[in-house]
């Protein structure tokens, strides 16, 4: 498959990720199926995305003509069988293994031979979904980061068998897109999250030994590092569940203590203190 006989992507899952790979691949001029499994559900992501659009608009990224061509490429639905006309489908669902295991075996049966299939995960082994479809070598990880329209990188993920045509394609693809692709190995956490997630757990680890209060261990990370956020805040708003399951992902993948994940982090994932989402995590949200 080459860059240019991309014409229709499907687009699985159309929560906080799936609507912004979307929004970004429809922009870009691409027929966009958006796949999710209630109605609902996906009148909220068309929402999303015509709001975050208008903003576009107001802010004069885009015209408004260019809007409506945008969102006139977006044809939302639940059938599955849509992925059969794609020539690439990206999951954006759940981070549950076995879901997305059972949703790569379905894709590989539905689709046409060429037709590539990635994943948006955030820690789960591309090389295992391969494994379950009889196309390894055109699995690949599309690891877009959040707010995908704002954000310009994007994390490839060569699987085991991941071959260089799709590897390139895929490159080429999010060039096209305006992102800057970096290449990555299939090992846990990939790059991102496995320098991330370490970084946030030894924030937690300051905070439950006392060293620092959490205003200040931000506060440190931010005027001392130039970060954007400090670790404590940008957990929250990636929720504590997710940072404590991508810390069990590079625990166990690797089977090294250095992240092992930090005991409060846990205690407070078990109190449902999960950051933005609940409104209250390190910080507590009105
Ligand atoms: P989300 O919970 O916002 O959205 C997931 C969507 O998938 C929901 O709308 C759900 O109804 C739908 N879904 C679940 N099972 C489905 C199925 N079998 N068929 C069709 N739709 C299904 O999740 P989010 O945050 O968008 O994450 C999606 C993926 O992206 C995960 O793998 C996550 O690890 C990854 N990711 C998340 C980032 C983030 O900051 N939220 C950043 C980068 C990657």
């Amino acid at each position: 498959m080459k860059v240019d006989d991309i014409k229709q992507v499907t687009v699985i899952g159309s929560g906080t990720m799936g609507n912004g790979i979307c929004h970004v691949f429809a922009q870009c001029g691409y027929k966009v199926n958006l796949v999710d499994t209630n109605q609902d559900i996906l009148d909220r992501a068309v929402g999303t995305i015509k709001k975050n659009m208008e903003r576009q608009v107001k802010k004069e990224k885009i015209t408004g003509d260019q809007m409506n061509a945008a969102l006139a490429n977006i044809t939302p639905g639940t059938d599955l069988n849509v992925a059969r006309d794609s020539q690439l489908v990206i999951e954006a669902i759940f981070e549950n293994l076995e879901v997305k295991l059972q949703l790569f075996k379905e894709l590989d049966t539905i689709c046409t031979e060429g037709t590539i299939l990635a994943s948006n995960t955030s820690s789960l082994p591309i090389t295992q979904l391969a494994g379950v479809t009889e196309r390894a070598d055109q699995v690949i990880g599309m690891h877009f980061m959040n707010p995908v329209p704002m954000m310009k990188l994007i994390e490839l993920i060569r699987g085991i068998a991941t071959s260089d045509d799709t590897f390139n394609t895929i490159k080429e693809l999010s060039i096209k897109l305006g992102k800057t692709p970096v290449e990555v190995n299939d090992y846990p956490g990939f790059i991102a999250n496995r320098i991330l997630m370490p970084m946030i757990n030894e924030a937690a680890f300051a905070l439950m030994e006392g060293v620092a209060t959490e205003e200040s261990i931000d506060t440190v990370m931010k005027l001392g590092m130039a970060h954007p956020m400090g670790p404590l805040t940008l957990a929250d708003f990636i929720g504590l569940d997710v940072c404590l399951a991508i810390l069990d992902v590079l625990y166990e993948g690797y089977g090294d203590p250095k992240y092992r994940p930090c005991p409060l982090l846990k205690k407070m994932v078990q109190a449902g203190y999960l950051g933005r989402k609940t409104g209250r995590g390190f910080y507590k949200y009105e």
